[in-house]
């Protein structure tokens, strides 16, 4: 199974405030994407690790990749939308470069959140494996609140029974032609408000996606009580 991961770090983590995007708070000691570099280096299986990065942390995120030893790591520059940045990413397998950098385009491409630290191995694995069979696959998990949608009024007009819909999780994992096909043949509108990666598979690639039950941490860092979280669960880890 050749493997390879696509890390979005680009963003700038406007729900959870402050100067320093999220990814690079510190979180017991290290940064927030360096405990998740750390949950890829366990599963030696895959190969490259692209990190994608607004143009103004290319310099900080070359520290952390040194001062922490971080391997099989190549920096990408990210786009304005998480959908460009990883595009930008799923483009530097293809392209021309420098012999100590060269990374070759992988068979099967996995996507995670630099801000989701607890990712496993064993759904790292489920997913690629799945990609290989289905064309696409992605980690669920049931959902905590109802979704319900509101008519132009603001009032309640349906609302979905919980029991029957998941949430959309990372990681998620794709055969590289098919999510790198997807990306080219979808919408401006898709690149910048789309933000399923399984959906555009399968809406312009014509993919299955396997669906995959997750554990119970593969939540996103997304508000500032999340970073204590964070930090409570790498503590009980490491205890
Ligand atoms: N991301 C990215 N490029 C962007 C926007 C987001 O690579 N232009 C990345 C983020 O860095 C993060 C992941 O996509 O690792 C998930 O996005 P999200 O949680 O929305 O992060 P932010 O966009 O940074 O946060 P917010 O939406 O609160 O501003
Ligand atoms: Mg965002």
């Amino acid at each position: 199974l050749h493997a390879a991961v696509v890390l979005p770090a680009g963003g700038s983590g406007e729900r959870l405030g402050g100067s320093t995007p999220k990814q690079f708070c510190t979180v017991l000691g290290r940064p927030l994407i360096s405990h998740t570099l750390q949950a890829f280096e366990r599963a030696g299986w895959i190969k490259d690790i692209v990190v994608v990065v607004a143009p103004e942390n290319i310099d900080l995120m070359k520290t952390i990749v040194n001062k922490y030893g971080h391997k099989r790591v190549t920096l990408v520059e990210g786009g304005v939308t998480r959908h460009r940045s990883i595009l930008n990413g799923l483009k530097a397998f293809l392209e021309d470069r420098s012999a100590d950098s060269a990374i070759d385009k992988p068979e099967v491409v996995i996507i995670h959140d630099a801000v989701r630290p607890f990712v496993e191995e064993d759904i790292l694995l489920q997913v690629a494996l799945s990609a290989r069979e289905y064309g696409a696959a992605g980690a669920v998990r049931p959902l905590v609140s109802t979704v319900i949608a509101s008519s132009s009024d603001g009032c309640l007009d349906y609302s979905l029974e919980r029991a029957k819909h998941r949430a959309s999780e990372m990681p998620q994992a794709f055969l590289f032609d098919i999510i790198y096909q997807a990306y080219l043949k979808c919408t401006d509108y898709d690149l910048e408000f789309g933000t399923e990666c399984l959906h555009l598979a399968l809406e312009y690639s014509n993919t299955k996606a396997k669906l995959l039950e997750g554990p119970p941490d593969l939540w996103k860092v997304t508000y500032k009580r999340d970073l204590y979280a964070a930090e409570s669960i790498i503590k009980e880890r490491l205890s």
